[in-house]
């Protein structure tokens, strides 16, 4: 078993090159399916979400060339399998963009349902549903499986009863080679949402509207090979920014799209840090003592849920009271238990948490209970007096690339250990 340790108080200082977006990858990879010929994909992030999705895509016959530890070249033109198991699916959520891919390679797709991270609720997947059958897919779903078939796939007006990236997604990979127009009204407008429409017409779909909540897809008989450079990614910097502006210092955050981060940009400025905007970079400073904010999470471009528990973390040694409404999880304050083991302060009432700022918080062990909240387990043991030490730091694996790499250049005092897993000593006496 591996933990994070990180001596705490210092100030960041430097520079920090940003990964290419988890989000994307892990849609614009499995959208490789659906061309005919070899797809080159340069920035994917090196983290395990990718690893795995690549070993998805192994599993049902694609050939993958790991080129460097950033590019892969993808031949599908092997895919035979259209199933795709629990064992591999139970690893990250993003595996049910293989419904969507192989529903629209062959018409048939059989994919055991999705794991990932869990905010202590349930993730449904009816909007996915509803898109599949709108387009005449027949689904069933038994034993944990959900089967896709159809003789042919119809473009169709979808309406989504939520804003949801999973279903916007794999609502587009399933129309893309459709016959006619699917057109999905109150589409997610996520970063991602935009660069799987860029790959997909780069390899010769005819998608637009993405970035705005309706998507138009024509569907193209045939899609060809092509060489696709992935977005930044917008949580990873918005988390260095966060981390930067909490623990004090002056952090250039580098190879970033700063449109993709004025909500956090905003939340930051509000909070006193001072934040330059360049054109492929962005520059934080600020002297670790910040004050209050409210912020409301909300689907793109509102401030993103996935940097709510970060900011927490800012906002618990932050002067005053803050409230944090979180507007698209039922739950995601799971995380709330380890920091108040640092010693902050936040009450939670259901999708509200009220943050009493504290003068600092102390080092603890604490863990990390999703991706997210492990990142803000990160900021907090970077702020914190004393040493923190991180468990269940595959969760932190699974979206940041060299994180630990990264903040050590920062001039963090933070290390990557190796532990015998008590549990496991016992079981092999
Ligand atoms: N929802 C439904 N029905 C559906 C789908 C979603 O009710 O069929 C609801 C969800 O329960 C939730 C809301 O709609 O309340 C938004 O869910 P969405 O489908 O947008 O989330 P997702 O696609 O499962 C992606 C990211 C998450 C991120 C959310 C919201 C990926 C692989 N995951 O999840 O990222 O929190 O969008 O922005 O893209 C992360 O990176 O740590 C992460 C969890």
């Amino acid at each position: 078993m591996e933990k994070i340790v990180i001596n705490g108080g210092k100030k960041l200082f430097g520079k920090v090159d940003i990964s290419g977006a988890k989000n994307a990858a892990v849609a614009i990879i499995p959208a490789a399916i659906l061309a005919d010929g070899v797809c080159r994909i340069e920035n994917i992030p090196d983290i395990s979400d990718v690893t795995m999705m690549i070993r998805i895509l192994n599993s049902i016959g694609a050939k993958i060339k790991i080129i460097n530890k950033n590019t892969v070249e993808i031949d599908s033109s092997s895919v035979y399998l259209k199933t795709v198991l629990h064992d591999l699916t139970k690893h990250l959520r993003a595996s049910y963009y293989l419904l969507g891919a192989l529903l629209g390679r062959f018409g048939e797709a059989h994919v055991a349902m999705p794991g990932g991270c869990n905010f202590g609720g349930v993730r449904p997947i009816d909007q996915h549903i509803k898109g599949f059958r709108l387009l005449g897919a027949e689904v069933t779903e038994g034993n944990a499986v959900v089967n896709a078939v159809t003789e042919c796939l119809i473009g169709s007006p979808v309406y989504l009863d939520t804003v949801s990236v999973g279903a916007t997604i794999n609502i587009m990979l399933a129309a893309t080679k459709a016959k006619g127009l699917t057109v999905i009204e109150n589409a997610a407008k996520e970063p991602h949402i935009v660069d799987l429409a860029n790959f997909l017409n780069s390899m010769g779909a005819d998608i637009r509207g993405a970035g705005t909540d309706v998507i138009k897809i024509r569907g193209v008989d045939q899609l060809h090979g092509c060489t696709y450079s992935i977005i930044p990614d917008q949580i990873e910097a918005g988390t260095y920014m966060v981390a930067a502006a909490a623990a004090g210092g002056e952090v250039l955050i580098n190879n970033v799209i700063p449109k993709h981060l004025e909500s956090i940009t905003a939340k930051l400025v509000e909070c006193g840090a001072d934040v330059e905007e360049f054109d492929d970079s962005i520059l934080v400073k600020s002297d670790g003592r910040l004050s209050r904010c409210n912020i409301k999470t909300m689907p793109h471009p509102g401030f993103p849920t996935d940097m709510q528990p970060q900011m927490a973390v800012l906002l618990s040694v932050a002067t005053g009271t803050s409230i944090i409404n979180e507007g698209v999880w039922d739950s995601r304050f799971r995380y709330v238990d380890q920091l108040s083991r640092m010693g902050a302060s936040i009450k939670v009432d259901g999708k509200i948490a009220v943050i009493e700022g504290v003068e600092s918080l102390k080092g603890a062990p604490i863990k990390a209970d999703d991706l997210r909240a492990g990142a803000a387990m990160l900021i907090a043991g970077l702020i914190a007096k004393g040493v923190t030490e991180i468990e269940n730091i595959v969760y932190i694996d699974r979206g940041y690339e060299d994180v630990v790499e990264k903040l050590n250049s920062l001039g963090a005092d933070i290390k990557r250990i190796t532990v015998r897993d008590p549990e496991a000593a016992a079981s092999a006496v």
